[in-house]
């Protein structure tokens, strides 16, 4: 079997890693079953490119369990756990191309591999893999019936393509199902980038400027998270709308470059690119620590960060300390990358749950549709983000109320008021 990770002696500690993934995953622990006796997916081939994480790695197995032929990689240089890749490939038979560090090239290399048995299918997280089957690999274009895409930076990227007429497949956005984004993004982004920061750095947020750059669901996440820390969160932001939440979700709001000269811990969780710049790193406080949980590494401007700094030493495992002409450091986390999965673990399973049974979900939904889909991006079919939606509500203890006969008519009548 063809595969590239770091060390399979370390697939025992990945399969004990995976399991205690699978227990904090009940929806997608039915859609095993299911999909182990129903074989939904028997003989379709699926690249996917995501975080290779322990969550992933349960998606992976749902996936096979369902009859899928499966090839992974890498989404994110540095978000590979480089046990999961042994563990997939040791006991699943799947092959894995994806080792932490790994550089640009090999990175690149990497997707081919994955895309290298023809897919029928793309799961994607970013869009990367897309990219590069319209760029390097458009001989397989013929072949590939629809993909997936896991997060708002693809999102956006992939409605660009369509916009533009160059996307040549049906994608459907799992990001954008309720179950996904109100959750993953906000919850999961919440505590696994604070976890990063932490892991990272062990500073104590109580009391502390916390800035955070972009008031979507991934901010509203770490503001909220960071404020019960004790930290003093302060919000940059370019939508007007997100900045009055902000404001009434109780923080301040002010430009970047007022923010720049109070703030000891930034963090971008934009999509943007260069939100802190050369003008905001001039501005900075000694000892500011600069981080993102953005999709890419381009919202900080770390090129410029290099030309503006005498030079830089690794003062911790994901810490660089670059030193300004003034004498200033400026420490930045993880080189810009998503500091939750390159200093942390990504998120908790619990939520990483949902987004993956819409995965799961969702490749399932378009091979039973099959041709036929306009070459767009696709929101997650309602019936799947409500079904989702039921299971993790009673696999969490909860129930809710049924409308009554009464209520359902009084919903339905424009004729009844006080
Ligand atoms: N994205 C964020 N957290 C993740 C995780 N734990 N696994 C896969 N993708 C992720």
């Amino acid at each position: 079997m063809d595969y590239d990770i770091k060390d399979l002696t370390a697939a025992p500690k990945g399969r004990l890693r995976m399991e205690w993934a699978a227990r904090s995953m009940p929806v997608l622990g039915k859609i095993k079953e299911t999909f182990a006796k129903e074989k939904p997916l028997r003989g379709v081939r699926i690249s996917a490119c995501l975080h290779v994480t322990s969550e992933t790695a349960n998606l992976m197995e749902a996936l096979k369990l369902g009859g899928a032929d499966v090839r992974l990689c890498a989404s994110n240089p540095l978000s590979t756990q480089d046990d999961i890749p042994a563990a997939l490939v040791k006991y699943h038979k799947i092959p894995v191309f994806a080792i932490k560090g790994e550089d640009h090239e090999t990175y690149y290399r990497h997707i081919l591999q994955a895309l290298d048995h023809g897919p029928a299918i793309t799961m994607d997280d970013g869009a990367d893999l897309v990219s590069v089957t319209h760029s390097k690999r458009r001989d397989l274009l013929p072949g590939i019936l629809a993909g997936t895409e896991e997060t708002t930076t693809g999102v956006i990227r992939l409605k660009s393509m369509a916009r533009d007429g160059v996307l040549r497949y049906p994608i459907i956005a799992v990001n954008d199902a309720q179950t996904k984004h109100l959750f993953d993004n906000r919850y999961g982004t919440g505590q696994s980038t604070l976890d990063g920061i932490l892991r990272a750095t062990n500073v104590l947020l109580a009391g502390l400027k916390f800035v955070v750059a972009g008031y979507g669901m991934c901010g509203k996440g770490v503001a909220m998270r960071a404020s019960g820390a004790g930290a003093h969160v302060i919000v940059t932001e370019i939508n007007p709308i997100r900045a009055i939440e902000a404001v009434m979700d109780g923080y301040e709001v002010m430009p970047m470059a007022a923010a720049a000269a109070i703030g000891d811990v930034f963090l971008t969780v934009t999509g943007n690119k260069a939100v802190v710049r050369k003008e905001h790193f001039l501005r900075m406080k000694d000892g500011a620590i600069v981080a993102n949980a953005g999709h890419f590494n381009v919202e900080i401007d770390i090129p410029a960060l290099e030309v503006l700094s005498l030079g830089k030493r690794r003062v911790r495992e994901f810490v660089d300390e670059y030193t300004l002409r003034d004498g200033k450091r400026v420490h930045l986390l993880g080189e810009g990358r998503l500091i939750n999965l390159a200093a942390a673990e990504g998120h908790p399973a619990m939520v990483m749950d949902m987004s993956f049974a819409n995965q799961a979900l969702s490749v399932r939904w378009l091979l039973d549709r099959g041709e036929g889909l306009d070459k767009t991006v696709f929101p997650v079919p309602r019936e799947i983000d409500e079904a989702i939606a039921a299971l993790k509500l009673a696999s969490m203890g909860a129930a809710i109320d049924k409308l009554t006969a009464a209520q359902k008519k009084y919903l339905a009548d424009w004729r009844e008021g006080t």
